[in-house]
């Protein structure tokens, strides 16, 4: 299993045991990481006694990275096998009736980035040239992920995540219109990601720990030091969740 270790969720990587680091500077051609509370190093070892390789830390197009540089870690866990990718990032809520500090478990994502990894020549052995979205997120890991959060009695919601490029947090005027196109939940990650993953043909699941509330009508200030705080107080809830996922998750036969 790959994970890939969002803003905050530090506490994520201190449940995998018996690991050995690599930092993405040993790592020929992988981007690497500017922003505050991405570390940048893989870690590989196991978690809930399932082997596991983490990225912790990514790169984000607003760092003025493509999307096919910022995807290149996701691409560079294919490639060491992993075919089952758990993205876990930190979020806005955008639907009102989630609360802050209470995770998500992605269902469906709209790239809002006009980007796609998958821009450029085609590489066929990654995938094909027009890849199929209709099931990006798999509805068995959503439902696994589910059955966890209710036996370990945490609030999972479930919904739709939006990638926007970022670095700005959103208008009021924008976050009417993100929520009107139906996302729940909102970040500067994850959704190209899941495209080139998808390409691949890897099984996805995803987990946002919503950080803050963006509501049009009464919009709230939001800083990146409040992004990281809520995150790393869910931290926990996300780092209890992912253990008992990746002890339940079945193997692929393939
Ligand atoms: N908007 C965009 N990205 C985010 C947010 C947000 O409100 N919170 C955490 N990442």
């Amino acid at each position: 299993m790959g994970l890939v270790l969002g803003s905050g969720l530090g506490a994520v990587r201190e449940r995998i045991t018996q690991f050995t680091d690599l930092p993405y500077s040993g790592i020929p051609g992988l981007p690497q990481s500017t922003v505050e509370g991405h570390g940048g190093f893989l870690r590989s070892g196991l978690l809930g006694g399932r082997p596991v390789i983490a990225l912790c830390g990514r790169v984000h197009l607003y760092e003025g990275y493509s999307a096919a540089e910022a995807c290149l870690p996701v691409r560079v866990l294919f490639e060491l096998g992993v075919r089952t990718l758990v993205l876990t990032n930190a979020a806005g809520a955008l639907n009102p009736l989630f609360s802050t500090g209470t995770l998500m478990t992605i269902t469906d994502h709209i790239n809002f980035t006009g980007q796609s990894p998958l821009t450029g020549a085609n590489v066929d052995a990654w995938g094909p040239r027009f890849p199929d979205m209709s099931r990006v997120w798999c509805p068995g890991l959503v439902a696994l992920a589910n059955a966890q959060a209710r036996r370990l009695g945490l609030v999972l919601e479930r919904g739709v995540y939006i990638q926007v490029a970022g670095p700005n947090l959103e208008t009021p005027a924008e976050t009417r219109s993100y929520r009107q196109l139906g996302a729940d939940a909102i970040g500067m990650s994850t959704a190209i990601e899941a495209i080139a993953a998808a390409h691949m043909g890897m099984r996805l699941m995803g987990l946002s720990c919503l950080t803050n509330k963006n509501l049009p009508d009464c919009m709230a200030e939001t800083s990146h030091q409040e992004v990281l705080d809520m995150a790393g107080r869910a931290a926990a809830d996300m780092a209890m969740l992912l253990e008992a996922v990746a002890q339940a998750m079945p193997t692929l036969d393939a």
